[in-house]
């Protein structure tokens, strides 16, 4: 029914958070597709929807009206059970503040969601060691979060995330805790994840610096779609 390469489809989207008797519509009928392999970044004002969308992409939360597909698959009548599972098979997340387990070493922090999500084999010790490699960790597998700077454990965050193959990446101002320069450094290694490796990624931030290194960028306004901007035309801006 759907196309393949949409990774997420989303038809005219609501959700109204219900306070008493206040009701905030916080997304107001969004519609938005994104191809497998894309970048995309979100945009918008304090108060626009960045959050609630995210947390509807990631399936961390159910829409109120409209539809959700993921990979084809409508998720959006999911249970809360069902919405984990396919979080734990389809998706990866980074956050601002790393997350990171403080007592768990480096190489058991990255291992964290293959033990969650199946049986564990000897053969995933191989890949954990290659997407350390990949990420530039392979000398701090045995280190705790508390020993590594900001920007290595954004990039133990990231392996982590990716640990699983996701079908779609998850980050949410995952430069928000960084300085400029490594920010830099943590926004080359999720473009080239995107270029080499070809992961879907959609991120979000405030900041048009950050903006820049998605193929498209995806504005937000009172819970709509204000815009969307391709690289091109951002950087005319
Ligand atoms: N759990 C919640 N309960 C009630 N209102 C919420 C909740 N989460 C967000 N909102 C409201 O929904 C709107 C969108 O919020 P949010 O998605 O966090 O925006 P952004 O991330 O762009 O700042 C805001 O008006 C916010 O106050
Ligand atoms: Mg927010």
């Amino acid at each position: 029914m759907h196309k393949t390469d949409d990774i997420v489809l989303l038809e005219d989207v609501y959700k109204i958070y219900k306070m008493g008797d206040v009701q905030l519509t916080a997304l107001n009928g969004i519609a938005l597709s994104i191809k497998r392999g894309e970048y995309v970044a979100i945009m918008g004002a304090s108060g626009s929807g960045k959050s609630t969308l995210m947390n509807i992409l990631g399936c961390l939360d159910r829409p109120s009206g409209g539809k959700y597909y993921l990979e084809g698959i409508d998720v959006s009548g999911f249970s809360k059970g069902e919405l984990a599972d396919i979080r734990n098979k389809k998706l990866g997340f980074v956050f601002q503040s790393f997350n990171l387990l403080s007592r768990t070493t480096v190489l058991e922090n990255i291992e964290m969601p293959l033990i969650y999500s199946r049986n564990f084999s000897k053969t995933d010790i191989d890949r954990i060691r290659q997407v350390m490699k990949t990420l530039g960790l392979e000398k701090h597998e045995n280190h705790y979060p508390n020993q590594l700077s900001g920007g290595q454990q954004q990039r133990v965050a990231i392996a982590r995330a990716i640990i699983n193959n996701p079908s779609l990446l998850l980050a949410d101002e995952p430069t928000g805790n960084l300085d400029s320069a490594t920010s830099v450094e943590v926004m080359h290694v999720l473009q080239d994840l995107n270029q080499k490796m070809g992961i879907t990624i959609v991120l979000v931030t405030h900041e048009n610096d950050i903006a820049r290194y998605a193929g498209r960028i995806i504005v937000l306004k009172d819970g709509k779609v204000l815009k969307h901007i391709s690289k091109q035309q951002f950087n005319l801006l």
